[in-house]
């Protein structure tokens, strides 16, 4: 399968947009620190913006009125108890949601300020700039490692063997996979440990050169060092990447994220955004009692 790379798409990905806010903004800043000299630092624009989002599965709804903005290159948790949406809401990111037959998405998903969701994106391009690691390892069964990290690379047009080579050797090193199997690229991907693997889907993810890579549980299906491993990974990568984690391990949640946002369910099932603040704030002075209950180990 070719993927169509429209020419737009950067072009729509990028353009910044066209908010009431940024046409009434003022030309200076009109805040100043304390010591009065200095411009206060305007916020920096976020990565993803979501507003008055609700997702479908046929009638039912998963998510609701969530409104939460992303900020780049760092990492944001998302935690709540199972069956609140955390998956669900990941999906609409990159939307793999629509790829489940009888659901529906309203609301907006921005990146850099434009929508995801017009008629003009090609999902599978959107895909590559918003990319995604699984629970379980899912290297391709039949392919080698080599040929598992650049699988997607392929799909976007020939390429010369050299550059292929290329882009295995620093895919593999961002993921900090690199010196374990620089000597045996050619053995199946299915040959590897669980974390190897894992790993290994990250490397894959990164070859694409992504600018957002959610992480559904990465970690919850192995030990605890090759959990380590995952998160020290992700401390590197967030110099980069702007990386968006579900996560049922609080202390991983505290460990790897600068940003929290706590979701919960109500007696509809649908879940919904309780609150979203800086981590060390979600975890030791949240607003709510459910968020206490919760990050304290009390219920879910
Ligand atoms: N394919 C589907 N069809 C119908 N309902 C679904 C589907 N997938 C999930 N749901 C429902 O949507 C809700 C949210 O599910 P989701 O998997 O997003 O929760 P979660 O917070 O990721 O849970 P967990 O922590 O157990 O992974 C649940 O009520 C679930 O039963
Ligand atoms: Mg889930």
């Amino acid at each position: 399968m070719a993927i169509k790379t429209p020419v737009s798409l950067n072009g729509v990905l990028n353009v910044p947009e066209p908010a009431a806010a940024d046409r009434s903004a003022p030309a200076r800043p009109e805040t100043f620190d304390a010591v009065g000299a200095m411009p206060a630092q305007p916020a920096p624009s976020p990565k993803l913006q979501i507003r008055g989002l609700n997702v479908f599965y046929g009638t039912f709804r998963a998510v609701r009125d969530v409104d939460l903005a992303i900020p780049g290159r760092s990492v944001t948790a998302i935690i709540g108890p199972s069956g609140c949406g955390k998956s669900t809401f990941l999906r609409t990111l990159n939307r793999m949601h629509e790829l489940v037959p009888g659901t529906r998405v309203e609301g907006s998903v921005r990146l850099d300020g434009a929508d995801v969701y017009a008629t003009d994106v090609d999902p599978v391009e959107l895909r590559r700039v918003v990319g995604m690691v699984f629970q379980r390892p899912n290297p391709f069964p039949t392919m080698s490692i080599y040929d598992n990290v650049v699988a997607g690379v392929r799909l976007t047009g020939r390429r010369a063997k050299s550059e292929l080579d290329g882009i295995v050797e620093s895919s593999l090193r961002r993921a900090a996979l690199w010196s374990e199997v620089k000597d045996k690229l050619k053995e199946n991907g299915t040959s590897l440990s669980g974390g190897q693997q894992q790993r290994l889907c990250i490397a894959r993810a990164l070859a694409v050169d992504p600018e957002v890579i959610l992480m559904d549980e990465p970690a919850s299906a192995l030990d605890p060092i090759a959990t380590l491993r995952i998160e020290e990974l992700i401390a590197e990568l967030r110099e980069t990447y702007t990386i968006v984690i579900v996560t049922h391990n609080m202390q991983q949640a505290a460990r790897v994220s600068d940003q929290t946002a706590f979701f919960s369910m109500g007696d509809d099932r649908a879940g919904y955004l309780v609150e979203f603040g800086p981590t060390s704030r979600i975890f030791t002075n949240p607003l709510h009692q459910l968020t206490e209950d919760y990050v304290s180990g009390r219920f879910g």
